[in-house]
């Protein structure tokens, strides 16, 4: 899927000695860096995951661009402006964090325009009014802000460095996103209602942001025993769930789930099911908007393709390094 494996340093240890010494350095919480050996399905799976979230962040940056134009004042577009410029400088950073692995930009962008490669699901529904910018920052930016917090602590240097960078942004998009819907809430019943609609839509969406179920997550396993991740994705949804519900009933907001109650011995938030079914149909391409962000990702792509013309012209005229533009 990606170049071949870098031949990191002669070292005289055989696998198994090799694999012992890195298992026991992520048990010590050091941070692998590039430079370090590590397991080939190690660099697989970091190069998976990390390009992906590249992805999700640069098609993220679409349903909120349609709103700049049409945000209600010049204040709010200057936020949702400084909020969308962050995804894409998000993107570039995980990108970058990706070719540390031996991934090329050439490479992760093909499979994402071939639609070989995934981008959160979260990203294939349709913003229908500007209280979706509101739900968008409060409910998906939340619910990014606890899995880039995990992420932070991530045994991969690289990635947990460009989440702390990440989660310091996040959280401003999220307090934009709140400011909205409060504004929005305690506003006129038809702003409430707005509200309300952006809510119903996007909740069950964000519940599968966290990816599929424990018993169904075939990465979860060894991405924890390496300590990529140290929640596992219903962890992270069930804290995620916890946290907004309160919150969002304080405004006078409903959820759209009529199952949903409080388990006092637990102290959870108790959901109805959510429909796999649409999930694996979205991250599978058949969404709402799959067609639309991969077509404006590839528009993106082939309108960019002269400024790479003229880079590589310009580095082959002065013999510079990709590694210096
Ligand atoms: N959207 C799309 N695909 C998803 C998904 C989602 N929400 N959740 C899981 N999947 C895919 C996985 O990629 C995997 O497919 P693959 O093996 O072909 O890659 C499959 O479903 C099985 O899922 P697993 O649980 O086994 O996969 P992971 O262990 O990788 O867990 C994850 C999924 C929790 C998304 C994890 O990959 C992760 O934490 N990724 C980094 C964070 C990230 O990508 N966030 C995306 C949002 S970015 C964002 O919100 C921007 C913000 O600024 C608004």
């Amino acid at each position: 899927m990606y170049g071949a494996t870098i031949d990191l340093m002669d070292d005289p240890r055989d696998d198994a000695e090799k694999l012992a010494a890195f298992e026991a350095r992520i048990a010590a919480g050091e941070k692998i860096e590039p430079g370090d050996w590590m397991p080939e399905e190690y660099r697989k799976q970091l190069i998976r995951m990390i390009s992906q979230h590249a992805h999700s962040e640069v098609v993220g940056m679409l349903p909120e661009g349609t709103y700049i134009t049409k945000a209600p004042s010049l204040r709010r577009k200057l936020i949702l402006l400084a909020k969308v410029q962050d995804e894409g400088g998000h993107g570039q950073y995980l990108y970058h964090a990706a070719e540390t692995l031996g991934a090329t930009r050439e490479e992760m962008l093909d499979l994402l325009l071939t639609g070989k490669a995934k981008y959160s699901n979260i990203f294939n529904y349709p913003a229908l009014s500007w209280a979706d910018m509101g739900i968008i920052g409060w409910l998906v930016d939340g619910a990014a802000i606890l899995n880039q917090t995990m992420l932070a602590k991530a045994s991969y240097g690289p990635y947990s460095r460009a989440m702390i960078r990440i989660c310091a942004e996040e959280n401003f998009h999220m307090r934009q996103g709140q400011d909205i819907i409060i504004t929005l809430a305690i506003g006129t019943p038809e702003q409430k209602a707005m509200a309300q609609d952006a809510l119903n839509r996007w909740w069950w969406p964000t519940l599968m942001m966290f990816g599929p179920p424990d018993t169904d997550s075939p990465n979860s396993t060894v991405l924890i025993r390496w300590g990529i991740k140290t929640k596992t994705n219903d962890e992270l949804r069930q804290t995620f769930i916890n946290q907004m519900v309160p919150e969002l009933q304080s405004l006078g907001l409903e959820f759209p789930d009529p199952d949903l109650l409080y388990d006092a011995e637990s102290g959870n938030w108790i959901t109805g099911p959510i429909d796999w079914d649409e999930f694996w149909r979205v991250i599978r391409g058949d969404g709402p908007m799959n067609k639309e962000r991969l077509g404006a990702r590839r528009a993106a792509h082939e309108d960019g393709q002269w400024v790479r013309e003229a880079l590589a012209a310009y580095a082959e005229k002065h013999e510079m390094t990709s590694a210096v533009l």
